[in-house]
This record gives C-alpha cells, structure tokens and sequence, in this order.
C-alpha cells in the first residue's frame, strides 16, 4: 500500500517545472492528481509528460488570479484532500524601476492567487468533512532580499503568513497548512537566468552553500513529505529546505 494511495491532489502551476515535479511525486506515491495551470492543454503539453511518469494525471485550465475562473474550474474537478499552491511568476526589476503593474501581477498571482486557491480548496474541504493537507510554495528569498525581485520576495514573505493565519483558523477542522520554501532551483526562470546570464549564475553558485542549484525532485519529495502520515503533526510551519542560502548574506 502506497502512502497516499488513492488520495486526492491538486497542483496549481502544474505545467510548470516544479509543479510537473511535484505532480509526479504524488502520483508515485499513489495519489491521483489533478494539474492546474492557466496553459492552454496544447501548451502543458511537455509538463505533462512528466507529470504522469508514474500514471496519469487529470489536467484543468483556469487563472489563479481570477477567483471566478478559478471556482468554476474547482466545480467540476474538486474536492481535493491534498492541495499544492504552486503557480507563481517572477520579473525581476531595480527596486527603482519596478511598475505599479508588475508589483500588481506578481501580488495578483503569486499571494492572491494562493489565497484563492487555499480558501476555494479548503471550503470543499470543510464541506465535505475532508481533514485534508494545504502546501503553499514559498521560498528563501521570502525572508532574504535577493536583488531585484522586490515585489516577488514580499509575495513570498506573505505566503508564510497566510499559511500560519490558515493553519491557526483550520486547525479545527483537522486541516494542516503549511508553507514550502525552496532555494534555487534548476526550474522556470532561475534556470533560464543560471544558463544565460552569466553575472546570474556566479552570484546564485556563490549563494549556494552546498554548491548546485536544487532539483525539481528534491522540491518535490518535501512538498510530498508535507502530504506524508510522517508530516501530521506540522502544521503553520515553513519548511526551509533551500541547501543553506539563506545561511549567506550576499552581495
Ligand atoms: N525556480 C526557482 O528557483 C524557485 C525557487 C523558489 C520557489 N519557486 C516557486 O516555485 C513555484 C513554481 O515555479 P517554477 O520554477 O516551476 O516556474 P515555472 O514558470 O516553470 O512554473 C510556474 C507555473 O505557474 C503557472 N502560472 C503562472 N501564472 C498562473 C496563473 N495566474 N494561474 C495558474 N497558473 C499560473 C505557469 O503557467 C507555470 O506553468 C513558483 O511559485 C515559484 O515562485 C521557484
């Protein structure tokens, strides 16, 4: 027996290289996973390849920006007892530069898109008397400026806090909340950034005490450690697993 078989999961940001991961993850632990992403199907395509390595995965379009997109999309393919926040987008800028609609679409996805995403879910949850795991993605830049991504940091920061202002509310409801923070990983921009800016990829290697960036993997087996038996005593924590960044404070 599998440790979450049969369960229930859904992954927001699932055609994305963390959330492909994670998605794979579950599902080789027994879960049935459902992806969410705001790609088209054509475009999820490649993630989903290697989101069902290990079975097949469900995939639904919707915006986790947009709560009555996102509600209409968890209508039909809800309740689920596992929930991975995960969708996020980073433009990096000069503090100086940042513009009032990039600092309102990274709020807008990356914090709001979360708490939308947890409240939805965890209504179903309440609903159907699901004790169910919410794992919201955070990161190490939440508690460390990392230069010019501002903006990305403090939605970072706040998903630490919504987590623990969850975990505090839904405790009652045998509902455990959760935030991860990962270092840099090999995925999404960083990845792009670590193979084609050089001034980049030297000030991340040097940032890294154990001296690699993170593999998607190596996320996604602690956000399944968080939806493990193993994890049912956490609860409003942030799991740092960032390979020491945040041990340097670097220029
Ligand atoms: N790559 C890193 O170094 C790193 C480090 C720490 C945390 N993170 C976090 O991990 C998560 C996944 O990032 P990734 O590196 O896999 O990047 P990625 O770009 O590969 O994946 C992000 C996914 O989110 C989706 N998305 C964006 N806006 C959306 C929206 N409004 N609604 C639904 N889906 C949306 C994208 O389409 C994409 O598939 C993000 O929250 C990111 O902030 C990444």
């Amino acid at each position: 027996m599998l440790e979450l078989e049969g369960r229930t999961a859904l992954v927001t940001g699932g055609a994305g290289d963390i959330g492909a991961a994670m998605a794979a993850e579950l599902t080789r632990r027994g879960a049935r996973v459902t992806l969410l992403d705001v790609k088209s199907p054509d475009d999820a395509g490649p993630w989903l390849a290697t989101a069902s390595a290990h079975g097949p995965v469900d995939y639904v379009r919707a915006d986790v920006a947009d709560r009555a997109d996102l509600d209409t999309a968890l209508e039909s393919a809800g309740p689920f007892e596992l929930v991975l926040a995960n969708a996020g987008i980073v433009e990096s800028a000069p503090f100086l530069d940042i513009t009032a609609e990039q600092w309102d679409r990274q709020l807008g996805v990356n914090l709001t898109g979360c708490f939308h995403t947890a409240q939805a879910c965890a209504r179903l949850m309440v609903a159907h008397g699901i004790a169910g795991r919410i794992v919201l993605t955070g990161s190490w830049v939440g508690t460390v400026p990392w230069p010019e991504i501002a903006a990305y940091s403090v939605t970072k920061a706040g998903v630490g806090m919504l987590a623990r202002s969850m975990a505090k509310e839904l405790a009652g409801h045998g509902i455990l909340v959760n935030a991860l923070a990962p270092g840099i990983v090999a995925a999404g921009l960083a990845k792009w950034q670590w193979e084609n800016e050089p001034a980049y990829a030297a000030r991340a290697a040097g940032a890294i005490p154990l001296g690699r960036p993170q593999t998607v993997e190596q996320v996604a087996r602690t956000a399944a450690f968080l939806c493990s038996p193993d994890a049912d005593y956490i609860t409003g924590a942030t799991l740092l697993a960032d390979g020491g960044c945040s041990l340097f404070h670097q220029e």
